[in-house]
């Protein structure tokens, strides 16, 4: 599907950039920079987590939509060289199911400043693939892992992969994915009471585990506020258990609050993207696997840079199309206001 076929507007070429100071950096109108890049590698998955995807799985995006190693490698290029990028994510869908992931590591390891290179994943094949990647130049991991009890593992993702989770967990410790981070999301009346049993688990393994809000972002739009289990419900649970103190320093620009565990040095994380959201200091921009660029997880145009690149656009072409989405960034997602309205895009096809 293209950005069209999604019923989304491509932004082709340059938005409204008047006002906009003369920086090659991805500034936006509120004083916000871009420099933390999440890269969709394919929205394909080998889990159907049902918050996510139907069991049939999605209307995959078409091969031919797809970017290229090539036109990847030449994107993540400008966005390190000259829009000032100096992390990059590489996401989903499932980034392992993508052919070539290697050598798209090596080549954005093998760029100048090199940026810091993670991945977020679902873990299923971590465990045979965590060693060549670090070797490649992945610097760390998150695993999604939302449930430690395998029927219920199965029920949650329609697949009965709990222990190659384990084992992939297990594998980026040993290659030196460090710190390996585990993602929650709890939902009610699915995986609630597994607060305090996840925590348990992270501490006893050395991961670090955060937690997320269930943001509105699935394609059956079937989200509910009342079905969202909230960042003061989990950090409640888990102090029932636990003694949870302010990480020093407090949580600066980052999305996850971070609260020491019995007193530390072990941190728990919480993300509280619905009930506390941290737009204002938003640093990220995000590549689709379908090469368009959007500046935030509810945005609801994309400016496509794929039709820039087959269209035989300069780099700083390019790059000015990516600084131009930039600008264009709202404040804030919108989740708690009135009229908002959830993205066509769902969250496989984005990118967590
Ligand atoms: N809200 C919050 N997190 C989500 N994820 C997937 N869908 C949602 C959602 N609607 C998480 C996955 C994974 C990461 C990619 O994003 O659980 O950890
Ligand atoms: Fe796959 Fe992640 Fe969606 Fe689960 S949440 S189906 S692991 S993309």
């Amino acid at each position: 599907m293209t950005a069209v076929e999604l019923g989304l507007p491509a932004v082709r070429g340059n938005p409204d950039t008047a006002g906009r100071p003369g920086t090659p950096l991805l500034v936006d109108r509120f004083g916000r920079i871009a420099t933390d890049l999440r890269v969709s590698l394919t929205d394909r998955c080998n889990l159907r987590c049902t918050y996510c995807m139907p069991a049939e799985g999605l209307d995959w995006l078409p091969k031919p939509d797809l970017l290229t190693d090539a036109e990847l490698a030449r994107l993540l290029d400008v966005a390190v060289t000259r829009l000032g990028v100096t992390d990059v994510r590489f996401t989903g869908g499932e980034p392992l199911l993508r052919p070539g992931l290697d050598e798209v590591v090596v080549a954005t390891a093998a760029l100048r400043p090199r940026p810091r290179i993670s991945m977020t994943t679902n873990g299923l094949t971590l465990a045979r693939r965590a060693e060549g990647l670090a070797a490649a130049g992945l610097d760390r991991v998150n695993v999604s892992l939302d449930t430690l009890d395998p029927a219920r593992f199965r029920t949650l993702t329609r697949r009965d992969r709990l222990d190659d989770v384990f084992a992939g967990l297990a594998a980026a410790r040993a290659a030196g994915l460090a710190p390996v981070k585990v993602n929650t999301v709890l939902m009610r009346g699915v995986n609630e009471d597994e607060a305090v049993p996840l925590l348990r688990f992270c501490l006893e393994h050395g991961y670090q585990l955060r937690f997320i809000e269930q943001m509105p972002l699935d394609p059956q739009h079937g989200w509910d506020r009342d079905d969202m289990v909230t960042a003061e419900e989990i950090l409640a649970a888990l102090r029932t258990a636990f003694t949870l103190d302010p990480e020093p320093g407090g949580r600066g620009g980052a999305p996850a609050e971070k609260w020491l565990v019995d007193g530390g040095p072990a941190v728990v994380g919480v993300i509280a993207s619905v009930t506390r959201p941290f737009c204002a200091a938003c640093d990220r921009t995000r590549l689709t696997a379908d090469g368009q660029v959007r500046n935030c997880l509810f945005s609801r145009t994309e400016t496509d840079l794929r039709a820039l690149l087959r269209g035989g656009a300069s780099d700083e072409e390019v790059a000015a199309a990516w600084r131009g989405n930039s600008w264009a960034k709202a404040a804030g997602h919108g989740i708690n206001d009135a009229g908002f309205d959830q993205p066509d895009r769902p969250m496989s096809a984005i990118g967590g």
